[in-house]
């Protein structure tokens, strides 16, 4: 059965239990509805209310203004992002509250308690001022799963830097266009990372991405993995030696940043070939990852949170970092792979941290079940008091699994939807209000007012299919698309006029918004945003190959795998060799998780008069479907079956 399929079928409802709701923040579905309506008719008094508890150095003049369709939060109002995940914490008498947990692949956990973390940050934050880095500069991070990586990204906000983080398992050209358009001065990153028990080449990528960024003049290199790299002397430097030398101070004054000043910007896939770099400013992206992790994780102080994604993808930041943080709440960050050294990896961290809170993508739960209930089984995992997914739909059948398997029936799920754009969490259960169906992201968080559109942007009926959009501006929604803000508007708001989300979705007859997917030229690989041009790009970018078609096809595990149409050059032989040469091509240069699961080798692609590729043909043809659509308008319209007779 196909995930659409059978979530149109699904029918069942779990309710939470009275014990859960009863100490939960927003204990009924009467309670939601009643703050959701508040917050919808008064959307600045609502906003304005939580904004009063994070501290600010100047309160805000005005809470929300449209500045020609871009969106600015609590302008005049001055805070500092570190200050509220750090000083605030450990001034409210946490000091020595551990606030992060991290678990190497291999080796001993090391605690970070808030006392801790906040001399950490400061310590990094003068060096990094030693560099010459000041408010409004940015700084590269690619970096793994270490404790580094947080200290880093505080350090900058303490300071007024922009972070942008580059996810540790891109390779080389990703890379390079990254801190191409973003125009960093400064790389953070180390001599290499741990994937399952192999040492990845980190610093080798940056090397070789640096070669083409004349921006970059500094890199702080971390020590992790010891392998031989190459040093450049008057650019390279350990971090190890940096943060302990003696001149170092243990506290830095956190800057006073307005509310609309950058923080971070995080890129992510498109359509078109060039990653955008999405902007988020301080106040507005704080507060919205503090309240939404705050009710939709219904944390309470004893917690302990298990999020899985990496900080390198907009989940991690928001749902490891500043989230967690900013409620002086217990994050569990690790390093590894969830099978490795075996598929109890996450079950085991769950039993030895008594993690509370799981945070995690479907694609790990399909990929877990398959291991069989023995692992889980196996361990203990009574501390477990509430679930999450993100960053994919899940599938009645994986829900299941998770629910009975991992949270024994005790556990609500909240299947939260979001994007790096939205900063955080806009649709998702109250774990302690809202009735559970699984496959359904249920409901709209707080402010925000969802809705399904058809193409002439008509209110899609109950249960029909369309477009799903944001009527309403939200704290912690991106403000702009760096370098590009004319993208921004027409990426997002030239359609309709209201934020265009990319994804299709249908609303029940209980209100329940279900996900249906991507609409565009993105593909969710295992939870991973992938741009089908970027992987085009990067099978063109190899020798034998003249042009490339990229799209998705349903895949068991990863929800949605890459399926590539390739036409080689002239005299070029087709081969299996050849093949396997291109998925090692695409891993090297782009991303392992960007790969080709297939490949087809093609004479030709489907293309209109005008040149243009007819993606749904192709993606036709992927699926193994033969409802092509109409084909009339291809230039010549035997392309098709000859292709489809050679589908792999
Ligand atoms: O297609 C939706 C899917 O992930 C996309 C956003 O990807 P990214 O920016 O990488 O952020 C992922 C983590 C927030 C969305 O457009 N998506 C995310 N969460 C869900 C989802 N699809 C279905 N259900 C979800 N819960």
């Amino acid at each position: 059965m196909t995930y659409i399929d059978s979530i149109l079928k699904e029918k069942r409802i779990f309710y939470p239990s009275h014990e859960f709701s009863r100490k939960s923040h927003i204990k009924n579905m009467a309670e939601y509805s009643r703050l959701y309506k508040k917050s919808i008719e008064s959307p600045e008094k609502f906003w304005a209310k939580k904004a009063e508890e994070l501290d600010w150095f100047k309160k805000w003049d005005i809470v929300l203004r449209d500045d020609m369709g871009f969106f600015k939060w609590f302008e005049g109002g001055y805070l500092n992002v570190s200050y509220n995940c750090l000083d605030r914490i450990v001034k409210s008498g946490k000091k020595d509250k551990i606030a992060l947990i991290w678990e190497p692949e291999t080796g001993e956990s090391r605690k970070f308690t808030y006392g801790q973390l906040l001399k950490e940050v400061c310590r990094f934050a003068n060096v990094l001022k030693k560099f010459g880095v000041k408010r409004g500069h940015i700084v590269e991070i690619y970096l793994p799963m270490i404790p580094e990586l947080m200290i880093a990204m505080l350090a900058c906000a303490r300071i007024g830097a922009i972070h942008s983080i580059v996810f540790a398992g891109f390779s080389s050209d990703a890379l390079k266009d990254r801190v191409q358009d973003s125009k960093a001065e400064l790389l953070i990153t180390a001599d290499g990372s741990f994937r399952n028990g192999k040492i990845f080449p980190l610093k080798e990528n940056a090397d070789a991405a640096l070669k083409e960024c004349s921006t970059v003049k500094n890199v702080i290199v971390v020590k992790r993995t010891g392998n031989k790299i190459n040093v450049i002397n008057g650019r390279d430097n350990w971090w190890h030696e940096l943060a302990n030398e003696k001149g170092i101070g243990d506290f830095c004054e956190p800057e006073s940043m307005h509310s609309e000043d950058s923080l971070f910007i995080l890129y992510t896939s498109g359509t078109t070939g060039k990653p955008k770099g999405i902007l988020h400013t301080q106040a507005g992206y704080l507060l919205f990852c503090y309240l939404t992790f705050k009710w939709i994780f219904d944390i309470k102080d004893n917690d302990i949170h298990f999020c899985t994604a990496d900080i390198g993808w907009i989940t991690g930041h928001s749902y490891i970092v500043y989230g967690p943080l900013s409620n002086g709440a217990t994050s569990v960050m690790y390093e590894g792979s969830p099978n490795y050294p075996s598929p109890d990896r996450f079950w085991r961290i769950i039993e030895k941290h008594k993690a509370t809170i799981f945070y995690t993508a479907p694609t790990a739960i399909r990929a877990l079940a398959k291991e069989g209930n023995e692992w889980p089984e196996k361990c203990n995992l009574d501390s477990l008091r509430l679930l999450g997914t993100v960053g994919e739909p899940i599938n009645p059948e994986a829900w299941m699994w998770y629910y009975k398997m991992i949270g024994k029936e005790r556990c609500p799920i909240v299947d939260t939807w979001w994007q790096t754009e939205t900063g955080g969490i806009l649709i998702s259960p109250l774990p302690g209000a809202t009735p559970l169906k699984p496959g359904s992201a249920t409901r709209p968080f707080f402010g925000i007012i969802a809705d399904v559109l058809r193409e002439d942007g008509s209110k899609a009926d109950v249960n029909e299919g369309g477009y799903l959009v944001i009527k309403n501006p939200w704290p912690g929604m991106l403000r702009t698309i760096w370098n590009d803000p004319q993208r921004y508007k027409s990426s997002y708001f030239e359609r309709y006029g209201v934020y265009l989300t990319g994804d299709s979705a249908r609303i029940d007859e209980d209100g329940y918004f279900w996900i249906m997917g991507r609409i565009d030229d993105v593909i969710k690989v295992a939870g991973h945003r992938i741009g089908s041009a970027e992987v085009e790009s990067s099978l063109v970018s190899h020798d034998a190959v003249a042009e490339a078609a990229v799209v998705p096809y349903p895949h068991e595990v990863k929800g949605q795998a890459i399926y590539a149409f390739v036409v080689l050059n002239k005299g070029v032989k087709k081969s299996e060799q050849l093949k396997e040469e291109l998925i090692k091509h695409v891993s090297e240069h782009m991303s392992p998780i960007a790969k080709p699961d297939k490949i087809q080798f093609a004479d030709d692609l489907p293309k209109t008069r005008s040149g243009k590729i007819m993606r749904r043909i192709l993606k036709a043809i992927a699926e193994r479907s033969n409802d092509y659509g109409n084909i009339t308008t291809l230039a010549d319209p035997n392309v098709v079956n000859v292709l489809a007779s050679n589908r792999v």
